[in-house]
């Protein structure tokens, strides 16, 4: 297993690209098995969950082949409809086949995908999606097994007592796509990433409208095609590095970013006293002195990010104040405060938020990732900390971030990629 041993304190400096959004690309692929032509999906990021999703689609049978940062997937009739555990437990984002599947051959059978460390992940929202669409659900040895004949439209809500669901509106709209007749979506997640996967469907001829809303119209479709397209840039990576220029107290250039997708997160940047220059797709951060405490909620979006809660928590550390941030959509998701702690930060944890007085250094040690984002976090932190810090588990980073370490090498940190015995 690989960790990362950062030497703190280093300035950093010059430009960082963003890569494609690993969450937007992971739905587009498993949205490939609706038809039978091959699609093109460029500009992807070469990440270990893109690697599992690429997998689980051989598994099926599908034909997909990698070269660097383009995929072409190609699922002919006579796939598979099986998703095994071996493959969910490792991604929870492999139920996204449940919807494709399901829609091209009335059937599919999807491992339920277990435990999470940033807390319960229910998935009781994407199968009452797909039960609304006549799809027969039960569940048997620990399997999803779904059946329908043929999926029909209809009316349905997908807010669940968290608020709207990210999968749930995207295997739905992927299922619908193909459905007879109209589904109507309300209470529809409104992320970034699902505004994209209905574009990549609509170049393969889906009919849809009103994604980015609460409100999504399908107009179900006999046939989809082909198609070559391109996802997003990853707003949770282009956050990171950002706060990779603050928490140093750094002036960098972040490009190839969405600035329209990043505003509640430039918007607390600012709170704390960045400076964020944003021109069209990239702007220049720099902090000069110790954060601003805050009080940050995630929320849906438009809301503040839960995938960036970690890392702003690492940044507030080392405000000058104390700093209350509310976790609103995964309760649980405050490992990464216990290992912070153990670098010298002062944060408490009661009921969903956490309470953080800001400290005027943190010092190096060997902390553990335990999750995609908890690991950013701690690597963050490493950055600002005194002495040396040495993140294990980092496979939890290369699930979700494109050569996290090389990029901020690049940039001046003194960051070391090495082999834990
Ligand atoms: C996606 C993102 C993840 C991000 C999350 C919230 C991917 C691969 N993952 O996850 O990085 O943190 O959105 O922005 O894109 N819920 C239910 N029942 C369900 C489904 C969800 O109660 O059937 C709850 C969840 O427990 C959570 C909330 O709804 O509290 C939002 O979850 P959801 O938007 O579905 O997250 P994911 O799509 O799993």
């Amino acid at each position: 297993m690989d960790k990362l041993v950062i030497k703190g304190k280093k300035r950093l400096s010059g430009s960082v690209r963003v890569s494609g959004s690993k969450n937007a690309t992971l739905p587009i692929m498993a949205a490939c098995l609706l038809t039978d032509q091959p699609c093109r999906i460029k500009n992807i990021p070469e990440l270990s969950d893109i690697k599992t999703m690429a997998s689980l689609l051989a598994a099926l049978g599908t034909k997909v082949e990698i070269n660097g940062k383009e995929i072409l997937i190609k699922a002919n009739d006579d796939i598979g409809f099986e998703a095994p555990y071996e493959i969910v437990s490792q991604m929870r984002a492999s139920y996204y086949v449940l919807g494709p599947l399901l829609a091209r051959f009335g059937q599919a059978k999807v491992s339920l995908p277990g435990g999470c460390a940033i807390g319960p992940r229910p998935v009781d929202l994407h199968l009452k999606g797909m039960e609304h669409l006549g799809a027969q659900i039960n569940i048997e040895h620990g399997y999803i097994n779904a059946r329908a004949s043929k999926l029909t439209g209809t009316e349905m809500t997908l807010e669940g007592i968290k608020g709207p669901s990210v999968g749930a509106t995207a295997n739905v709209m992927m299922a619908a796509a193909k459905a007879k007749g109209n589904t109507v979506i309300t209470g529809a997640a409104c992320e970034p990433e699902v505004v994209d996967l209905a574009n990549f469907l609509g170049a393969m001829g889906a009919k849809i409208e009103g994604a980015g809303t609460p409100l999504i119209k399908i107009h179900g479709v006999n046939e989809l095609s082909g198609c070559e397209y391109e996802p997003i840039p990853d707003r949770i990576e282009a956050g990171t590095l950002a706060i990779a220029a603050a928490i140093t107290g750094s002036e960098i250039e972040i490009t190839g970013l969405r600035l329209d997708h990043m505003k509640a997160v430039i918007e607390q940047l600012e709170t704390m006293g960045c400076k964020v220059n944003a021109q069209n797709d990239s702007l220049r951060i720099s902090l000069a002195r110790r954060p601003a405490p805050t009080e940050i909620f995630t929320a849906p979006y438009p809301g503040f990010p839960t995938d960036l809660q970690a890392q702003f928590m690492a940044l507030l550390t080392l405000s000058t104040g104390t700093s209350v941030i509310t976790e609103n959509i995964f309760e649980a998701r405050f490992l990464h405060a216990l290992e912070l702690n153990r670098m010298g930060a002062k944060i408490s944890i009661k009921g969903n938020s956490a309470v953080i007085e800001g400290v005027d250094k943190l010092s190096g040690a060997q902390v553990m990732a335990s999750d995609l984002r908890a690991s950013a976090a701690l690597v963050l932190a490493g950055l600002a900390a005194e002495g040396e810090t040495e993140v294990s588990r980092i496979y939890h980073l290369d699930r979700g971030y494109e050569n996290l370490d090389v990029k901020l090498a690049k940039l001046g940190a003194a960051i070391q990629r090495v082999q834990d015995e």
